[in-house]
């Protein structure tokens, strides 16, 4: 063989070489993962402890109070609270709220007067928030923010307006579109918002006291579902029960998950409701999952020894509507504490933030969980998890994310410290908001993506009725039994918990064509309060995963 051929056949071999490995590569790249990270605002100001989006596409973000000067003033100079029981700056002229307006991609800063630390609460039936309780000065308040479309809204407090203090508790909306608000620190009690002659006290709630373990507590921010029966699902530590809430009774006792470790704070792991829809025979289940979280012992382990013990990986599922109901657990591919979890308008369960050992608490945490994970409650057990692309910037204690109506999922907060700390600390305070698109959001899955013509967003829709659903869909697109329609309700999401998320598949979906790519879907809305108790919801047209931009529909 001539030399020029040999080289010649060598080049060629390591081009050959070279193109397998690029296109392997590829295949890694896009296969292994899905989701798109954007920095959407690096400074608001504060860090985002808690959040709840509203019906008018606006967040309200706030933080606590008590420890000095954020990092967003007023804009109007003279504009400050003054609290003569702030331990740290009895005159301060810095926001600790704001709101940020999704489509304009900007924060205009809000007043609390009170201490926020570490509170609660849940969107009326009307879309005002109520939010209830915090720390010191903060601890027996109730604070409104009604939305409002001309920047003129913001926060207002009624001093007096809970019986107890509520510092890490659960607030829920109920059917009768009252909130309860449940426990608290060294509260094993709960109480309603508004206030009636029958009920403006507290009521006991000995579960409460019975799952409080000593010290560490591990039952705080109990995860809290209205089950379809009207009664509430109420989990703390290591198991639950079925909370007849009117007539003040425990209704069924759940066994305690397998293995026994906590679940709730500081072992801080996270709940959903799996999205309500109707099983075969009519009825409607419920199922509840419950994700992660830190082992028993963890929190004394990193708080006294500086000993970060693995997170837990597990996840217990459970069909709360069971007779003879029984845990069935599954393993995450990332054991995860502080993990929020957030229902996709596609019926899937966002798992995001977090940290891989430690626990909740100032400083417990250590090494983040980057990536979040996709659980994908259809499919067979062993193959519901799917990693997703990672961010860059870790979400540990005092981090949040919620679903927007675009789709895209709005994370922020992260602040392990009593005070906004940024330099020489492991994890300094975060103030961005980012933004975690899934894959359906990619242009690859434009093709499928159905639009909504009509209703319009803001429309009423009523109990139990048929509702005809206008959308398009690109030419030729369409798979006919591929089709959905979801709604969700927005959650008030704090310390990896989202409150009064609910999400449920619409029973129904005939579909005709009314037109080129135009098509009409008509499902019936949920049949009771029990369901969907009333209030603000997103509803989504899904195709082969694919869901609409939301539209806002309010059921009463
Ligand atoms: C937090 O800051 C305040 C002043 O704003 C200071 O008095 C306090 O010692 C700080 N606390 C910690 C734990 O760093
Ligand atoms: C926040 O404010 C502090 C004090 O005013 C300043 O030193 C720091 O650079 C600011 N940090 C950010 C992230 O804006």
């Amino acid at each position: 063989m001539k030399k020029t051929t040999f080289i010649l056949l060598y080049l060629l071999r390591q081009l050959l070489m070279l193109v397998v490995l690029l296109s392997c590569r590829r295949n890694i790249l896009t296969d292994a993962a899905g989701g798109k990270w954007d920095l959407l605002l690096s400074n608001i100001g504060i860090s985002a402890m808690h959040m709840q989006l509203l019906n008018n596409d606006k967040v309200v973000i706030f933080d606590r109070t008590d420890f000095g000067r954020s990092n967003i003033s007023f804009p109007i100079n003279g504009i400050c609270r003054d609290d003569p029981n702030d331990a740290a700056l009895k005159h301060d002229c810095t926001a600790h709220s704001v709101e940020y307006d999704v489509s304009a991609n900007s924060i205009r800063p809000l007043m609390i007067l009170t201490d926020t630390w570490c509170s609660s609460g849940a969107a009326m039936p009307d879309g005002t928030l109520i939010q209830t309780g915090g720390d010191k000065d903060g601890d027996h308040v109730v604070r409104i923010y009604k939305p409002c479309s001309d920047n003129s809204c913001d926060w207002k407090e009624i001093k007096n307006g809970l019986a107890q203090r509520r510092w890490y508790a659960t607030n829920h909306i109920l059917p009768d579109g009252r909130q309860i608000i449940i426990g608290g620190r060294r509260e094993f009690n709960y109480e309603f918002y508004p206030k009636t002659p029958i009920a403006d006290k507290p009521y006991n709630l000995p579960f409460l006291v019975q799952t409080n373990d000593r010290k560490i507590e591990n039952n705080l921010y109990p995860f809290v579902f209205l089950n379809v029966d009207g009664n509430l699902f109420i989990f703390a530590n290591n198991r639950a029960i079925l909370f007849d809430y009117i007539k003040r009774v425990v209704v069924k006792t759940y066994p305690t998950m397998p293995g026994g470790d906590p679940r709730n704070y500081p072992s801080t792991g996270s709940a959903v409701l799996l999205p309500l829809k109707k099983l075969q025979g009519g009825t409607i289940g419920a199922e509840v999952l419950v994700c992660g979280g830190a082992p028993k012992g963890a929190y004394d382990s990193a708080k006294h020894r500086s000993n970060f013990v693995t997170a837990l990986s597990t996840c217990g599922r459970i069909q709360i509507t069971d007779l003879n109901p029984q845990w069935t657990m599954e393993t995450m591919p990332l054991a995860r504490v502080m993990g929020d979890m957030v229902l996709l308008p596609n019926a899937k369960v966002l798992i995001i933030n977090g940290a891989s050992i430690g626990t909740a608490g100032w400083d417990l945490g250590r090494n983040p969980v980057l990536s979040p994970v996709i659980y994908q409650p259809g499919k067979p057990s062993g193959s519901r998890f799917e990693v997703q692309n990672p961010s860059s910037t870790p979400r540990l204690y005092h981090s949040t994310a919620v679903l927007l109506r675009d789709g895209r999922v709005l994370v922020g907060g992260s602040n392990p410290h009593f005070n906004y700390s940024f330099t020489g600390v492991l994890f300094p305070t975060d103030l961005t908001l980012e933004a975690f698109s899934p894959s359906y959001l990619e242009s690859t899955s434009s093709r499928l993506r159905p639009k909504i013509g009509s209703p319009t967003s803001q429309s009423i829709i009523g109990y139990g009725r048929q509702l005809a659903i206008r959308f398009t869909i690109p030419p030729g697109r369409l798979s006919k039994n591929l089709v959905t329609v979801t709604m969700v309700a927005p959650s008030f999401t704090t310390h990896s918990f989202s409150m009064n998320q609910r999400l449920l598949v619409l029973s129904g979906g005939n579909i005709t064509p009314i037109g080129l790519s135009k098509y009409q879907i008509l499902v019936t809305t949920p049949a009771s309060r029990n369901l969907a108790p009333p209030g603000y919801y997103l509803l989504f047209v899904v195709h082969q995963d694919v869901p609409s931009e939301g539209i806002w529909v309010q059921i009463k």
